[in-house]
């Protein structure tokens, strides 16, 4: 089977109703990124940081994977598909998606701050707060205070050599609804082998290099199109 690589970012949850980052009233021109996505944001304020995510988780909750997200698990039947995410949404996963490494961290998980290992899908019983919400007051089973489990600007990004590894090995590749301006994930395109086949869906599309195959609409209707191209070779 090929394999099939997808690298996807918040322009595929947009028909969930997740709201993207950078489009006009996207999340970064209604809250302050530095306050609630960075590292020095969440040493300031943590508070603030506790309840940025736990609106978004909630929000999550309520949402539903679009047909772009169900499209991908489609073609699992044809291909090896794996998927990389920039999304902290669990989008991909619930809509069966058996492969997916999140790039960024994922937004349904805490994780202890003394001992990073320690990570705790919520809702989870063995925290002082056992809902879908946490606070600096939360504790883990060891007295521990905990932190979403998001990667905030100025941290490393432990999953983005596993990431290359996987783009290196793909027959093809599919960028999914991102504005390819964030790093090191935008850089990951840059790793497909020559020959690899090279698709970029967005309805606003950065600018990319000649040889990527861009399809200009919105992911589910560009999603519908590429399993048409794919299953026509
Ligand atoms: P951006 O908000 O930067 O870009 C969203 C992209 O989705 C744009 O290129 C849009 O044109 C496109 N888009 C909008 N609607 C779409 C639709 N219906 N279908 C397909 N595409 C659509 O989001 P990302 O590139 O994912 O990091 O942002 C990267 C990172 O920046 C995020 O992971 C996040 C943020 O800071 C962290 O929070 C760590």
């Amino acid at each position: 089977m090929k394999k099939l690589v997808i690298s996807s970012g918040a322009g595929i949850s947009a028909e969930s109703g997740i709201k993207t980052f950078r489009d006009a009233d996207g999340l970064w021109e209604n809250y302050p990124v530095m306050d609630v996505a960075s590292h020095e944001g969440f040493l300031r304020n943590p508070a603030l940081i506790h309840q940025f995510y736990n609106e978004r988780r909630l929000q999550l909750q309520g949402a539903q994977p679009n047909a772009a997200h169900l499209g991908l698990v489609e073609l699992e039947k044809d291909f090896d598909v794996r998927v990389i995410t920039q999304n902290v949404d669990d989008l991909h996963e619930r809509a069966g998606s058996a492969n997916v490494l999140h790039l960024h961290g994922e937004l349904m998980k805490v994780r202890s701050m003394r001992h990073p290992e320690r990570i705790y899908q919520l809702p989870c019983d063995q925290l002082t707060d056992k809902g879908l919400t946490t606070t600096v007051d939360t504790r883990d089973p060891y007295g521990d205070p905990v932190r979403p489990h998001i990667v905030f600007f100025g941290e490393s990004v432990p999953e983005f050599e596993p990431a290359v590894g996987l783009v290196q090995q793909a027959d093809i590749l599919v960028v999914i609804g991102t504005s390819l301006v964030v790093y090191p994930a935008a850089a990951l395109l840059q790793y497909a082998r020559r020959g690899t086949e090279v698709y970029y869906i967005d309805p606003n599309p950065a600018s990319v290099p000649s040889w990527v195959h861009v399809i200009p609409k919105k992911a589910t209707e560009g999603v519908a199109d590429l399993i048409k191209l794919l299953r026509n070779q």
